[in-house]
């Protein structure tokens, strides 16, 4: 099938890689300058594998770049669209990247005969979408294909995952669809578009969910010394609930949570709803860094001119994005209070922000550090030589946001070099 697909960022470049994998004939759409980067197999993204998979496909010659939409797209079977749809200061959604796409195809006589949206996009977008298409006497059939790739794990997700999701009008746009993921094991589920638009957003603020009824029993925990840990794999233990995404910890970051929160309760607003229960899982994670700068600042007494060493910058590990990370509002906050912070990551070597020295080793980030704090469970933290990095310390304290370190390496630390170790929920 010759697929052309407009969007190389995670979830763009990812779907084409793999869509070529699966024998197809893929030509990507981006801008001039991310095309010349990835025709020199450069990419500005981390993501396990993709460069490697990327430079197989584009050898083979199932994956081709271009900048031209329309030329692109002339003798494409469909053309899928997986541009950025972020949230405008106002709370709805920011569709300016998928107009421009549409307006270009506009300017043309011919249209492939399916457009695919895989940008997740409000309820009703895909129906208002087809209806200016064919305004424009443009006859093709907008079609609704969610993703649920996680960063970091994004490959494996796209050929591994639990479930498709098709929303389309016709059996020709399934049977479309159906080609199209051939070769991928994983149960689909056909319904009309207004449900699988919703469908992802659902699956975005119920994962959220489950973090934000984590971290607030994890609260519970600690004020009647249980274990969140323990507490939380019995509940997970049931095949209703399920034992995934219950770790407490600093909350939930990355670009899709906060975003489809934000635009889940919009809609809502649109038709006079309010969603009480997603209003209250944005406020359990707006709450997860005030309390750690909280539990800081009550161990030292004055924060003013301590010095915090931060270990993972990035929202979670095997990737560099750092776009709502917990990290940047740990950062504001720390800037609040005059604390200075000295940040390592494994990958994230800059943050846009003056205020935080970013260091080459998580040792010389320790160094003269009043406290350590572990934001991101990257498992190479948990292999570090922790006496040497307490001792490079002013004060030996460790306050674990993600429950990363393992017992051995606990009971060292607060045995051995008689550090203060601070856990989530626990
Ligand atoms: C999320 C969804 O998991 C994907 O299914 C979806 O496709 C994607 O958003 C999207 O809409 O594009 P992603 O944001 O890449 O994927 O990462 P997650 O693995 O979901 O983690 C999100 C945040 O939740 C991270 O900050 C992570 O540290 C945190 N988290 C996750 C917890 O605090 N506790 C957990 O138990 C799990």
């Amino acid at each position: 099938m010759r697929l052309t697909l407009v969007g190389t960022g995670y979830v763009g470049l990812v779907a084409a890689v793999c869509f070529a994998k699966l024998g197809h004939d893929v030509i990507a759409v981006d801008r001039e300058p991310i095309i010349r980067g990835l025709q020199e197999n450069k990419l500005n993204i981390w993501e396990p594998q993709l460069e490697q998979e990327l430079a197989d496909v584009s050898a083979k010659g199932n994956l081709r770049f271009e900048t031209d939409v329309v030329k692109a797209s002339a003798d494409a079977d469909a053309l899928m669209v997986a541009v950025g749809t972020p949230t405008r200061p106002d709370g709805h959604t920011d569709l300016g990247h998928i107009h421009e796409v549409l307006a270009q195809l506009m300017q043309s006589t011919t249209c492939p005969p399916f457009v695919i949206i895989k940008s997740t996009v409000p309820v009703g977008t895909c129906d208002e979408l087809e209806a200016s298409l064919l305004a424009a006497g443009l006859h093709t059939e907008v079609v609704f294909n969610p993703e649920f790739l996680r960063q970091g794990s994004a490959l494996n997700d796209f050929m591994e995952p639990d479930r498709i999701v098709f929303g389309c009008k016709t059996p020709q746009a399934e049977t479309l669809l159906r080609e199209l993921y051939d070769g991928i094991e994983a149960p689909i589920h056909v319904c009309e578009r207004r449900s699988a638009e919703l469908v992802k957003y659902a699956s975005n603020a119920f994962l959220a969910m489950k973090i934000s009824f984590a971290n607030m029993m994890s609260d519970v925990c600690e004020g009647y010394g249980a274990d969140i840990r323990h507490v939380m794999s019995g509940v997970g233990a049931d095949r209703r609930i399920g034992p995934e995404f219950l770790s407490a910890g600093v909350g939930y970051g990355g670009s899709c949570f906060s975003k489809d929160l934000q635009a889940l309760l919009t809609t809502g607003k649109l038709i006079g709803r309010s969603l009480p229960l997603l209003e209250a899982v944005a406020k359990v994670n707006d709450q997860r860094i005030p309390r750690m700068i909280a539990k800081l600042i009550s161990l030292w007494g004055n924060p003013l001119g301590k010095r915090l060493c931060v270990l993972g910058i990035s929202f979670k590990p095997n990737t560099n994005d750092v776009r709502d990370a917990p990290f940047l509002t740990l950062l504001a906050q720390c800037e609040r209070h005059g604390i200075e912070v000295q940040a390592y990551d494994p990958v994230v070597r800059q943050v846009g922000a003056k205020t935080v020295k970013v260091l080459e080793s998580p040792y010389t980030a320790a160094a003269t550090a009043d406290a350590v704090l572990i934001m991101t469970e990257w498992p190479q933290f948990a292999e570090l030589d922790w006496p040497y990095l307490l001792h490079l310390m002013r004060q030996p304290l460790v306050l674990d946001g993600r429950n990363l370190l393992p017992s051995g390496v606990i009971s060292q630390i607060v045995d051995v070099v008689k550090a203060v170790y601070v856990p989530v929920g626990r």
